[in-house]
Order: structure tokens, then sequence, then C-alpha cells
């Protein structure tokens, strides 16, 4: 233990929750996808706020950067520590970043059934959390199928959308209050049980929701909860086309109406893949595109049924597959929500999770192929997404994971189409030099003044969802 960091983070957590040793950092190292892999000066695992407050002063003391992860499965690189420097550094073959594990962060406080709400520590996973409330007769209104690895500090970290938006909104609107330590070791204390209503000074909660661990650590969430309905109906629309696909947004909208708690879209070659790597049954073989829906309401299935069958008749709508009991509707959600698991086969994807306003999302759908193939010939690009937020994921495999010709040309054409580069999983490391495609010069000057005032060392996330912060 060279370091003197290493013993003054070890009187904070102990021993066992120091992890020096290359083999035990390692898993800590890589992201999910296998793209993003760095060094760690350390991995970290605080088990209270005031223990993250110590480990940020020793931090700031020792000069250290610092990686905040949780479940490590986010998809841009935020949470895994830089590269190690070379050989002329002085910590030569060990990374520059101590990870800050948030994993027993994980206190689930008593439901609140008044309010609605409950206190949970970062750490906790959404599954965690589900599991918990469920004997409430309540839920999390934010959804996705990395639920028994991702936690919330992650998900308020990257405003996680996931598959319930159309009903719920993103992680922002679930996020009552939150408790959060600053780089230099202060608590921000007076938000995790605030009023629900309170507009005393600038919505400092909702700054942390989505900053990718820049701003601050958060260490506990105050959650909106939702009492979901009591029947459930899923649907497959196999459609001709992208546009006859993008074409019923409107008519689902009209027909679901409240009851609308998911609108997700896949391709053919998806669903080949899904089919062909998982076992999933294809349940609209022939579609070119397929929409699935999710109603639901408290008046047994039949009004459901009765609203999508309203739906039938759009042109280029080619087959409607309905599932109402669990295991139908476990089936057909098996298709859409295995398309990651089934691309990572196929090797290490570049992630672009973008958005466009509907109007454009036929076009962003047509366009994206062509721009890749110019730059990336090989490439294999795969897309599917929330179709109801026009949020499309941009699956590129091919290309090494440091050649950003392929990240670019889709960025930029997202840029051109009126389109954000990041829609639920975050700027990262991924898409940290295209920001200028979606935000405008005074917006990334501002985003970097609240850097500079949260953070004036840049202590926290070095590299992470703005360009050369240290
Ligand atoms: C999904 O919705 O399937 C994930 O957010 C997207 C991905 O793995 O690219
Ligand atoms: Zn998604």
């Amino acid at each position: 233990m060279d370091d003197p960091l290493l013993p003054a983070l070890r009187d904070v957590v102990g021993t066992a929750h120091l992890l020096v040793d290359p083999d035990l950092r390692a898993p800590h190292e890589v992201d999910w996808t296998g793209r993003f892999r760095g060094s760690a000066r350390a991995v970290v695992r605080p088990a209270s706020t005031e223990q993250v407050a110590a480990v940020l002063r020793a931090c700031a003391e020792h000069t250290a950067t610092v990686v905040v992860q949780g479940g490590n499965t986010g998809l841009v690189g935020g949470g895994v520590p830089r590269p190690a420097p070379d050989a002329d550094d002085a910590h030569h073959g060990v990374g520059r970043d101590v990870v800050l594990l948030t994993t027993r962060l994980d206190r689930l406080d008593d439901v609140d059934e008044a309010s609605g709400s409950v206190a949970v520590g970062a750490g906790a996973t959404l599954a965690a959390v589900r599991a918990h409330v469920a004997p409430h007769g309540l839920d999390v209104g934010v959804d996705l199928a990395s639920r028994d690895s991702a936690t919330i500090g992650g998900m308020v970290a990257t405003d996680a959308g996931g598959t319930r938006v159309v009903a719920h909104g993103p992680m922002h609107d679930q996020v009552l209050g939150l408790e959060a330590v600053l780089a230099d070791g202060r608590v921000l204390t007076s938000w995790l049980d605030a009023a629900v209503k309170d507009t005393a000074g600038y919505a400092l909660p909702r700054l942390l929701v989505g900053s990718e661990g820049t701003l601050a650590v958060v260490t506990r969430v105050r959650l909106r909860l939702r009492r979901p309905p009591t029947d459930r109906v899923v649907a497959v629309l196999g459609c001709r086309d992208v546009a006859a696909a993008v074409g019923l947004l409107a008519p689902v909208r009209r027909a679901a109406g409240t009851a609308l708690q998911a609108c997700e879209l896949v391709l053919r070659a998806g669903i080949d893949l899904v089919v062909g790597t998982t076992g999933a049954t294809d349940p609209v073989p022939g579609a070119g595109v397929a929409l699935l829906l999710e109603l639901a309401g408290d008046d047994g299935p039949e009004p459901l049924l009765a609203r999508l069958a309203a739906l039938d008749g759009p042109p280029g709508l080619e087959a409607i597959v309905v599932g109402a009991d669990e295991g139908d509707r476990r089936r057909l959600w098996a298709v859409r929500e295995r398309h990651t698991e089934a691309v990572a086969t196929l090797g290490v994807p570049h992630k672009l999770d973008v958005a466009v306003p509907l109007v454009r999302l036929a076009e962003l759908l047509e366009r994206v192929g062509p721009a890749v193939a110019a730059v990336a010939p090989d490439a294999t690009v795969h897309l599917w997404g929330h179709a109801a937020e026009g949020n499309v994921h941009v699956n590129v495999v091919g290309p090494a994971a440091d050649d950003d010709a392929a990240d670019d040309a889709v960025l930029a054409l997202v840029g051109r189409l009126g389109g954000t580069i990041s829609a639920e999983h975050g700027v990262g490391r991924a898409k940290v030099d295209h920001l200028h495609h979606t935000r405008d010069a005074a917006s990334i000057a501002v985003m970097r003044a609240v850097k500079q005032a949260l953070d004036p060392d840049g202590r926290l996330g070095p590299g992470v969802l703005l360009a050369d912060s240290p």
C-alpha cells in the first residue's frame, strides 16, 4: 500500500470494502458492453452517507478523482474508470480514478402510503425496491430489462427511461427528493424528506437527475410510487414497414387513451436475431416492423381488448397478436426485452441511444442504416426502441471500440433531425465528443459553469458528460 490514499480509505470502510487486488477490481473496470475499459486506483464500498462523505474528503485530500458505480449496467461508459496513465506516470500500472461503489447503500425505508413514496438507498436495485413496495399494492413508475442489477442511484444519474415512460415519465418524474454528497464531502440533507410541494429555491434534486455522477454522489432517493392497475393486456401489432408503424402512433394513442402503459418498436432483423439467439417465439412472422403495446386498467381485460379492436383498420397494419394471461404477456415482451442480450452475441456494440421528434421518426429509421454504411460499410446495425417517445436504440456492431466514425455519422444525423444524442442512457464517455450535435454553445457553457460551481476541482466523473473535464 504505497499510495497514501489507500490507508485513508481503509480507515473509513475497513479492509474488506477496499478492493485493491487487480482480480477484485477487474469486474468494476469494464462496462457491461465490454466497450469501455479502464483501471481503478482502488474500488471502495461505503455503507452509509457518512462513509461516502469521508471517502470523498479523503479523495479530495489525496487529489484522487472519483467515478461512481452502481450495478454497472450503464451503456455509455460513465461508471467505469479511465484507462491507466502511461508508463511515465507516477501511478504506472494503476488507474487514477477511485471507483465508489454504491451497492452497500441499499437501505429500504418503510413505505409512506399517505404520500405514496418511499426513501431508498442509491445502491438498492430496481427489483429490490419493487419487491419492497409490492405488498402495499404500489410500484415504481420506471421499469427496464436490467431491473435485477440496475440501481436506483444509477437510474437517477442517467435519468433512465425504460418501457413505461409513456405512462409515468422517466426517472426525473419519479424523484420526489434526494440526498447527495458534494465532492468536498458536504451533504445536501434538506431535500430527501422535503414537502411534496417545495419551491424554496433552485430545484437541486432535478439538477442532479441526469448529471451522471459529475456533480455529486447521490446517496438516498425518495421515489414517487404508482398504484398499478389490476388488469393488463399486451398486443403485438405486425406492420408492413416503418411508415406504417409510425403512422399507427396517433391511432394507438387515440384508441388506448390513458390505458397505454408501453409502446415499443422492433424491426424484422431484430426479431429474427432474438428468435435465433434466445429461442423466443416470433409473434408476427412476415411483418417488417412490430409495435408492442401494453394496456392496463381496473375493469377487467374486456375494455382493454375493446380498445385494441378499435385499432383494426389503418393501412399497413397486418396482424394483431394479443396476450392477456401472464405467460403470453411475458412471451410477447421477451421478443422486445431480449434485444440487448441478443445484440451482445454479435460482438461489442456501439450503443447510440437517440430520440427525435415523432414527425422525424420514420425518416430517422430509414436514414440511419445508410448513414452508418457510408462510413462503416461492414458494420451491422440494429434498431429498436421506445416508439412513443421517438427513442431509437441504434446498436452498431463491427467498428473497433475506439472507432467513432459511425457514432458521429448517426449523432450528426440526429442533430440535423432536431433530436437528442441521449434519450435515456446518458452521454457518459461514449458521446462526450458529440454533445454539440444536440446542445447549443450557450447551454454547454452553462453546464460547465454548473460543474465548476459544484465540483471546482473536477474530482467527480472525469471525462464523463463534458469533454476535456480533467
Ligand atoms: C433497451 O431499451 O432495450 C435498452 O435501453 C437499449 C439497449 O440495450 O441499447
Ligand atoms: Zn431503452
